[in-house]
Protein backbone atom coordinates (compact mmCIF):
# COMPACT_ATOMS: atom_id res chain seq x y z
CA UNK A 1 0.00 0.00 0.00
CA UNK A 2 1.63 3.65 -0.74
CA UNK A 3 2.37 5.66 1.81
CA UNK A 4 3.86 9.29 2.10
CA UNK A 5 5.42 9.96 5.72
CA UNK A 6 5.12 13.91 6.78
CA UNK A 7 7.54 14.78 9.80
CA UNK A 8 8.54 18.12 11.44
CA UNK A 9 8.36 20.58 14.65
CA UNK A 10 5.08 22.33 15.80
CA UNK A 11 4.16 24.74 13.19
CA UNK A 12 6.63 23.68 9.74
CA UNK A 13 3.15 23.16 7.95
CA UNK A 14 2.85 19.42 7.86
CA UNK A 15 -0.35 19.34 8.35
CA UNK A 16 -1.84 21.90 6.65
CA UNK A 17 0.11 20.48 3.56
CA UNK A 18 -0.54 16.68 4.56
CA UNK A 19 -4.29 17.85 4.08
CA UNK A 20 -3.75 18.92 0.80
CA UNK A 21 -1.90 15.99 -0.86
CA UNK A 22 -4.41 13.36 0.69
CA UNK A 23 -7.13 15.32 -0.60
CA UNK A 24 -5.13 15.71 -4.09
CA UNK A 25 -4.06 12.15 -4.13
CA UNK A 26 -7.44 11.18 -2.77
CA UNK A 27 -5.54 9.42 -0.18
CA UNK A 28 -6.64 8.62 3.81
CA UNK A 29 -4.96 11.73 6.02
CA UNK A 30 -3.84 10.13 9.51
CA UNK A 31 -3.08 13.50 11.78
CA UNK A 32 -0.99 11.31 14.30
CA UNK A 33 -0.77 14.70 16.37
CA UNK A 34 -4.47 14.25 16.57
CA UNK A 35 -4.23 10.75 18.18
CA UNK A 36 -1.58 12.07 20.76
CA UNK A 37 -3.59 15.46 21.79
CA UNK A 38 -6.66 13.30 22.24
CA UNK A 39 -4.68 11.05 24.43
CA UNK A 40 -3.59 14.21 26.61
CA UNK A 41 -6.84 16.01 26.13
CA UNK A 42 -8.69 12.86 27.99
CA UNK A 43 -5.81 12.68 30.79
CA UNK A 44 -6.59 16.14 31.40
CA UNK A 45 -10.33 15.80 31.61
CA UNK A 46 -9.60 12.69 33.91
CA UNK A 47 -6.94 14.90 36.54
CA UNK A 48 -4.80 12.48 36.42
CA UNK A 49 -1.03 13.47 37.51
CA UNK A 50 1.08 13.42 34.07
CA UNK A 51 3.94 11.64 36.02
CA UNK A 52 1.14 8.72 36.63
CA UNK A 53 2.47 6.28 33.71
CA UNK A 54 0.68 3.65 35.10
CA UNK A 55 -2.80 5.18 35.22
CA UNK A 56 -2.16 7.01 32.00
CA UNK A 57 -1.70 4.05 30.20
CA UNK A 58 -4.46 2.08 31.64
CA UNK A 59 -6.54 5.39 30.42
CA UNK A 60 -5.49 5.32 27.13
CA UNK A 61 -5.28 1.91 26.50
CA UNK A 62 -9.56 2.34 26.88
CA UNK A 63 -10.24 4.70 24.46
CA UNK A 64 -11.53 4.87 21.19
CA UNK A 65 -10.05 7.57 19.20
CA UNK A 66 -11.20 8.47 15.74
CA UNK A 67 -10.54 10.65 13.09
CA UNK A 68 -13.63 10.98 10.54
CA UNK A 69 -14.16 12.92 7.01
CA UNK A 70 -12.05 14.09 4.80
CA UNK A 71 -8.69 15.56 5.14
CA UNK A 72 -9.22 18.84 5.30
CA UNK A 73 -12.44 18.91 7.09
CA UNK A 74 -11.57 15.65 9.84
CA UNK A 75 -12.95 15.61 12.34
CA UNK A 76 -11.54 13.77 15.87
CA UNK A 77 -13.87 11.86 18.34
CA UNK A 78 -13.34 10.04 21.76
CA UNK A 79 -15.62 7.20 22.74
CA UNK A 80 -17.85 8.97 20.23
CA UNK A 81 -17.64 12.85 21.69
CA UNK A 82 -15.99 15.29 19.23
CA UNK A 83 -13.09 16.70 20.72
CA UNK A 84 -11.61 18.23 17.04
CA UNK A 85 -11.40 22.01 18.41
CA UNK A 86 -10.76 21.03 22.00
CA UNK A 87 -7.41 18.94 21.60
CA UNK A 88 -5.93 22.15 20.16
CA UNK A 89 -6.21 24.51 22.84
CA UNK A 90 -3.30 25.83 25.20
CA UNK A 91 -4.10 23.16 27.92
CA UNK A 92 -3.79 20.02 25.43
CA UNK A 93 -0.17 21.95 23.59
CA UNK A 94 1.17 21.85 27.25
CA UNK A 95 1.18 18.41 28.30
CA UNK A 96 0.95 16.50 25.03
CA UNK A 97 4.77 16.06 24.83
CA UNK A 98 4.60 14.69 28.45
CA UNK A 99 2.08 11.95 27.79
CA UNK A 100 3.59 11.44 24.22
CA UNK A 101 7.12 10.20 25.69
CA UNK A 102 5.90 7.23 27.04
CA UNK A 103 6.72 3.83 25.57
CA UNK A 104 3.60 2.23 26.37
CA UNK A 105 1.67 5.04 25.07
CA UNK A 106 3.67 5.18 21.85
CA UNK A 107 3.15 1.52 21.71
CA UNK A 108 -0.41 1.73 21.19
CA UNK A 109 -0.66 4.80 18.70
CA UNK A 110 1.62 3.31 16.33
CA UNK A 111 0.46 -0.18 16.04
CA UNK A 112 -2.98 1.79 15.28
CA UNK A 113 -1.55 4.15 13.03
CA UNK A 114 0.40 0.95 11.09
CA UNK A 115 -2.48 -0.89 10.88
CA UNK A 116 -4.31 1.35 9.04
CA UNK A 117 -1.72 1.98 6.50
CA UNK A 118 -1.87 -1.27 6.01
CA UNK A 119 -4.93 -1.35 4.49
CA UNK A 120 -5.01 2.45 2.74
CA UNK A 121 -2.88 4.60 0.87
CA UNK A 122 -2.20 7.07 3.30
CA UNK A 123 -0.45 10.51 3.66
CA UNK A 124 0.92 10.60 7.74
CA UNK A 125 1.87 13.35 9.30
CA UNK A 126 4.06 13.78 12.75
CA UNK A 127 6.93 13.80 14.48
CA UNK A 128 8.73 9.87 14.17
CA UNK A 129 6.50 8.67 10.86
CA UNK A 130 9.69 8.42 8.63
CA UNK A 131 11.99 6.63 11.04
CA UNK A 132 9.11 4.39 13.42
CA UNK A 133 5.90 4.22 12.25
CA UNK A 134 6.55 3.81 8.37
CA UNK A 135 10.22 3.48 7.96
CA UNK A 136 9.58 1.49 4.65
CA UNK A 137 7.00 4.93 3.16
CA UNK A 138 7.06 4.93 -0.72
CA UNK A 139 8.05 8.82 0.02
CA UNK A 140 9.21 10.71 3.11
CA UNK A 141 9.36 14.59 3.84
CA UNK A 142 10.75 16.48 6.97
CA UNK A 143 9.54 19.85 6.91
CA UNK A 144 10.78 23.01 8.84
CA UNK A 145 10.79 26.66 9.76
CA UNK A 146 12.06 29.75 11.55
CA UNK A 147 10.63 29.65 15.26
CA UNK A 148 9.17 33.26 14.66
CA UNK A 149 7.65 31.80 11.51
CA UNK A 150 6.15 28.63 13.14
CA UNK A 151 4.98 30.92 16.02
CA UNK A 152 2.84 33.31 14.00
CA UNK A 153 1.39 30.42 11.83
CA UNK A 154 0.26 29.23 15.54
CA UNK A 155 -0.83 32.35 16.66
CA UNK A 156 -3.42 32.38 13.71
CA UNK A 157 -4.31 28.83 14.79
CA UNK A 158 -5.09 30.04 18.68
CA UNK A 159 -7.13 32.87 17.15
CA UNK A 160 -9.19 30.45 15.25
CA UNK A 161 -9.73 28.90 18.54
CA UNK A 162 -10.94 32.36 20.25
CA UNK A 163 -7.55 31.82 22.22
CA UNK A 164 -5.43 34.93 22.63
CA UNK A 165 -1.63 34.16 22.78
CA UNK A 166 1.16 36.92 22.63
CA UNK A 167 3.97 35.74 19.95
CA UNK A 168 6.31 35.39 22.44
CA UNK A 169 4.81 33.06 25.18
CA UNK A 170 3.90 30.73 21.42
CA UNK A 171 7.77 30.66 20.84
CA UNK A 172 8.85 29.70 24.24
CA UNK A 173 5.85 27.03 24.06
CA UNK A 174 6.75 25.44 20.74
CA UNK A 175 10.33 25.77 21.78
CA UNK A 176 9.86 24.04 24.32
CA UNK A 177 7.95 21.50 23.08
CA UNK A 178 10.25 21.35 20.19
CA UNK A 179 13.08 20.27 23.22
CA UNK A 180 11.14 17.59 25.17
CA UNK A 181 10.33 15.99 21.34
CA UNK A 182 13.68 15.94 19.88
CA UNK A 183 15.31 14.80 23.18
CA UNK A 184 12.46 12.02 24.08
CA UNK A 185 14.62 8.45 24.53
CA UNK A 186 11.99 7.07 22.32
CA UNK A 187 11.33 8.05 18.88
CA UNK A 188 11.92 11.21 18.93
CA UNK A 189 11.60 13.81 16.41
CA UNK A 190 14.52 13.42 14.28
CA UNK A 191 14.45 13.64 10.10
CA UNK A 192 15.14 9.98 8.55
CA UNK A 193 17.86 9.49 6.44
CA UNK A 194 15.80 9.38 3.49
CA UNK A 195 13.72 12.04 3.98
CA UNK A 196 13.81 15.06 1.85
CA UNK A 197 14.08 18.37 3.91
CA UNK A 198 12.18 21.54 3.21
CA UNK A 199 12.24 24.49 4.65
CA UNK A 200 8.65 26.22 4.59
CA UNK A 201 9.77 29.62 6.33
CA UNK A 202 9.83 31.61 3.08
CA UNK A 203 6.95 29.13 0.92
CA UNK A 204 3.45 29.82 0.45
CA UNK A 205 1.54 26.04 0.64
CA UNK A 206 1.36 25.90 -3.07
CA UNK A 207 4.95 25.84 -3.57
CA UNK A 208 5.66 23.37 -1.07
CA UNK A 209 3.10 21.08 -2.83
CA UNK A 210 4.87 21.48 -5.90
CA UNK A 211 7.99 20.75 -4.55
CA UNK A 212 6.42 17.05 -3.34
CA UNK A 213 4.36 16.47 -6.65
CA UNK A 214 7.22 17.12 -8.58
CA UNK A 215 9.26 14.27 -6.45
CA UNK A 216 6.22 11.87 -6.17
CA UNK A 217 5.29 11.81 -9.97
CA UNK A 218 8.94 11.76 -11.07
CA UNK A 219 9.44 8.80 -9.04
CA UNK A 220 6.09 7.12 -10.12
CA UNK A 221 6.80 7.25 -13.60
CA UNK A 222 10.42 5.73 -13.27
CA UNK A 223 8.69 2.69 -11.22
CA UNK A 224 6.38 2.80 -13.74
CA UNK A 225 8.61 2.71 -16.68
CA UNK A 226 11.47 0.48 -15.36
O1 LIG B 1 1.55 17.64 15.31
P1 LIG B 1 1.05 18.20 16.63
O2 LIG B 1 1.71 19.49 17.02
O3 LIG B 1 -0.44 18.27 16.69
O4 LIG B 1 1.51 17.10 17.72
C1 LIG B 1 1.26 17.24 19.08
C2 LIG B 1 2.26 16.49 19.92
O5 LIG B 1 2.08 15.08 19.80
C3 LIG B 1 3.74 16.73 19.62
O6 LIG B 1 4.24 17.82 20.34
C4 LIG B 1 4.39 15.44 20.07
C5 LIG B 1 3.32 14.41 19.90
N1 LIG B 1 3.49 13.60 18.70
C6 LIG B 1 4.37 12.54 18.77
O7 LIG B 1 5.02 12.36 19.80
N2 LIG B 1 4.52 11.70 17.71
C7 LIG B 1 3.82 11.89 16.59
N3 LIG B 1 3.95 11.04 15.56
C8 LIG B 1 2.93 12.99 16.48
C9 LIG B 1 2.80 13.85 17.55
Amino acid sequence: MISIAIDGPAGSGKSTIAKRLASMLDYLYIDTGAMYRSATYSVLRANLPLSDEKAIVDLVSGLTIELVGSPEEQRVYIDGTEVTRDIRKDDVSSAVSEVSKFKEIRRIMVEKQQRIAKSHPVVMDGRDIGTQVLPEADFKFFLTASLEERARRRKKDFEALEESLDIKQIMDSISKRDEEDANREISPLKQAADAMLIDTTTKSVEEVLAVMLRIINKNEKKEFTS
